[in-house]
C-alpha cells in the first residue's frame, strides 16, 4: 500500500500549529504497519534546507510563471518527503499563509492550487514516480487534490481529506476560476462554489473518496449547523463517508524520560523529579520560586477559538486564589497585550512569553502543574495529550477532541481513580471560573492530584491505535 500525504506542514520541517505535528508523526506510525507514506509538501525554504539525502526527480518543469521541479529526501527520522521546489511560488521566510502582520499572503490561491495539481500528477505517477494508491490531502491547502483527479479519465488513486479545523476554508475570488484549471461549471453551489466564492476546501469535501477529521466528536460537531461553519449541510450529505479519527502524538518527540530540553526527566514512578522543572522555569521567568504554589500554564495560538479571550480575564482568579501563571503563545493583539499587562503587574506570579518556541514548550510541559484549554472549538487539540505525557492536568473546554481525550474529574471518576483532567461546559467566564476553583482544590488534595497526574501519564497518547484505523480506511477504499 503506498500512501502519498499532501500538505503545507510537516514537524520538524515547518510548522505553525498541530498539522504539522500530526504530518511529521501519523506516517511514521503508518510506515510501522506496513503502510509506505511519502509525503509531498510545498519547497519553502526551510523544508529544502532540512532534507537529507537530497537528490531532483526528473526534469525541470514549467509552473505558472516559473518553474519548478521535484526534489526528493528524507526528514532526520527517515520520514520519506518530496517537495515542490517553485521558488517563484514558495521561496519566502516566515508564516506559509499569513504576512508579519497576520494579513493572507498575496496569491495564496494560485499558490496551493499549483501545489494540488502537481500533487494530483504525482499521485497519478505523471513525475516518474509509480503511482500511489491513496492521496491523503490535509486542509485547504490540498482541498484541490480531488477536484483535479475527478476530471481525469483514466482510474485514479482513491482520496481522503482530513479536516483538522474547518475555521479556514480555503476561500478565494471566483475571478481565480479560469486560472486554476478546473472545468467552469464546478463552480456551482453542489460543487465548489460558496457565497459567491471559490472554497478549496469545500471541494476537498465534495470530490474526496473519504473524508476525516481528527476526534469522533468534532466527526459529529461538524454535522450541525453550528458547528458546521456554513459546511454542516453538506458534511451530512457526506456521513456515510465521514469519520473521526483521534489524533496521536509522537511519544519519541514528548518523552518526559528521556526530553533533552527539560531541565529533570522523569516518569510515572518517578514523578517527585517533575518538581525540579517547575523550580527551574519559575526560576527563569522570574516568578517567584515555590513548591507548592499551582503553576498553570498555555501553550498555543492565543486566539478565540483556543477561549483564551476568556482565560486573560480570569488572570485576577488565579493570583488571588494563589496560583501562578505561564503563557506561551502568539496570536491577536488584543489577548497578547492582556497577558502581557497581567505579567507586568504581577511578576511574581504572571509570566508572559509572546512567541514560537519549541524547546520552551517542552520545558513548558514539564514544569506545569496543569495546562489550560478553554477553547470553544477544538477539533483535536494536541496541547492536552503532551501535557498528558508530562504528568500536567489538563483543564479543558468539553468540545471535540478534549471531550474525547480527558476524563472529568467528577465525583464517580475520583472514586475509580480514573480521572485525568478537568472539563467545563458551556465554554463561558462563569464556567471557566468554577472550572479554575475546582482544579485549586483538586490540587490541595495532593494524594488525588498525583493520581491524577499518574492516570494522564497512563494513557496511550501514541499514534498506534489511529494509525491502524487509517490503515483500515485505506485498505477499504483501495478495494
Ligand atoms: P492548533 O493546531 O489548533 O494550534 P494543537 O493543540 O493541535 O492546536 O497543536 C498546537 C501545537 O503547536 C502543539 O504541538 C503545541 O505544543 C504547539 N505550539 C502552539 N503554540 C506554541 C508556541 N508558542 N511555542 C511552541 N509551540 C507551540
Ligand atoms: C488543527 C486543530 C487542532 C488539531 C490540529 C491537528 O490545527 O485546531 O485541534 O489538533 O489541527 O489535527
Amino acid at each position: 500500500m503506498r500512501v502519498l500525504f499532501v500538505a503545507s506542514e510537516c514537524f520538524p520541517l515547518i510548522k505553525t500549529g498541530g498539522l504539522a505535528d500530526v504530518v511529521g508523526a501519523l506516517p511514521r506510525a503508518l510506515n510501522a504497519q506496513g503502510v509506505d507514506v511519502t509525503v509531498f509538501l510545498p519547497g519553502f525554504p526551510p523544508v529544502l534546507k532540512g532534507l537529507k539525502k537530497k537528490k531532483v526527480i526528473g526534469k525541470t518543469f514549467a509552473l505558472g510563471s516559473g518553474t519548478a521541479k521535484l526534489m526528493e529526501g528524507e526528514t532526520d527520522s527517515g520520514l520519506k518527503i518530496i517537495a515542490l521546489d517553485a521558488p517563484e511560488l514558495f521561496k519566502f521566510e516566515g508564516n506559509p499563509y499569513q504576512n508579519p502582520d497576520g494579513t493572507d499572503r498575496d496569491g495564496n490561491g494560485l499558490r496551493y492550487a499549483a501545489f494540488s495539481r502537481v500533487a494530483a500528477d504525482l499521485a497519478i505517477g505523471r513525475y516518474g514516480v509509480s503511482a500511489f494508491d491513496v492521496v491523503h490531502a490535509h486542509d485547504w491547502q490540498a482541498g484541490l487534490v480531488s477536484a483535479y483527479l475527478s476530471t481525469e479519465m483514466a482510474p485514479v488513486p482513491a482520496s481522503v481529506l482530513t479536516l483538522h479545523n474547518l475555521a479556514f476554508q480555503g476561500l478565494f475570488p471566483k475571478m481565480l476560476m479560469p486560472d486554476i484549471g478546473l472545468p467552469a461549471d464546478y463552480f456551482a453551489k453542489d460543487n465548489l462554489e460558496y457565497w459567491d466564492k471559490i472554497s478549496f476546501l469545500k471541494a476537498g469535501i465534495v470530490h474526496s473518496h473519504h473524508v476525516t477529521t481528527v476526534s469522533p466528536s468534532y466527526a459529529l460537531e461538524i454535522q450541525t449547523n453550528e458547528g458546521g461553519m456554513g459546511f454542516g449541510g453538506l458534511l451530512r450529505s457526506r456521513g456515510n463517508a465521514l469519520s473521526g479519527i483521534l489524533n496521536g502524538i509522537d511519544t519519541e518527540v514528548w518523552n518526559p524520560e528521556t526530553d533533552p530540553d527539560i531541565a529533570a526527566n522523569f516518569s510515572r514512578t518517578k514523578l517527585s523529579a517533575k518538581a525540579k522543572n517547575k523550580a527551574q522555569l519559575q526560576k527563569d521567568m522570574g516568578l517567584k520560586v515555590s513548591k507548592n504554589t499551582p503553576l498553570f500554564a498555555v501553550i498555543s495560538r492565543l486566539t478565540g477559538q483556543k477561549g483564551l479571550d476568556l482565560l486573560a480575564d480570569a488572570v485576577p482568579q488565579i493570583t488571588a486564589l494563589g496560583g501562578q501563571l505561564m503563557v506561551l503563545g502568539s496570536g491577536d493583539s488584543a489577548i497578547e497585550s492582556q497577558f502581557l499587562a497581567s505579567a507586568k503587574a504581577n511578576p511574581d506570579s504572571v509570566a508572559c512569553f509572546i512567541g514560537y518556541d519549541e524547546p520552551l514548550a517542552h520545558r513548558v510541559q514539564a514544569a506545569a502543574d496543569a495546562i489550560m484549554i478553554p477553547s470553544r472549538f477544538e477539533p483535536c487539540g494536541l496541547t492536552q495529550l503532551c501535557a498528558m505525557r508530562y504528568g500536567t492536568i489538563p483543564v479543558v473546554g468539553r468540545v471535540g477532541g478534549l471531550n474525547d481525550t480527558v476524563i472529568d474529574a467528577n465525583p464517580a471518576a475520583l472514586a475509580k481513580n480514573c480521572a485525568t483532567g478537568v472539563q467545563f461546559s458551556p465554554i463561558d467566564p462563569h464556567m471557566l471560573a468554577s472550572a479554575i476553583n475546582r482544579t485549586f482544590e483538586l490540587y490541595a488534595a495532593p494524594k488525588t492530584w498525583r493520581g491524577m497526574a499518574q492516570n494522564c501519564m497512563a494513557q496511550d497518547v501514541s499514534w498506534k491505535k489511529s494509525a491502524q484505523q487509517y490503515a483500515n480506511l485505506y485498505a477499504r477504499l483501495k478495494g
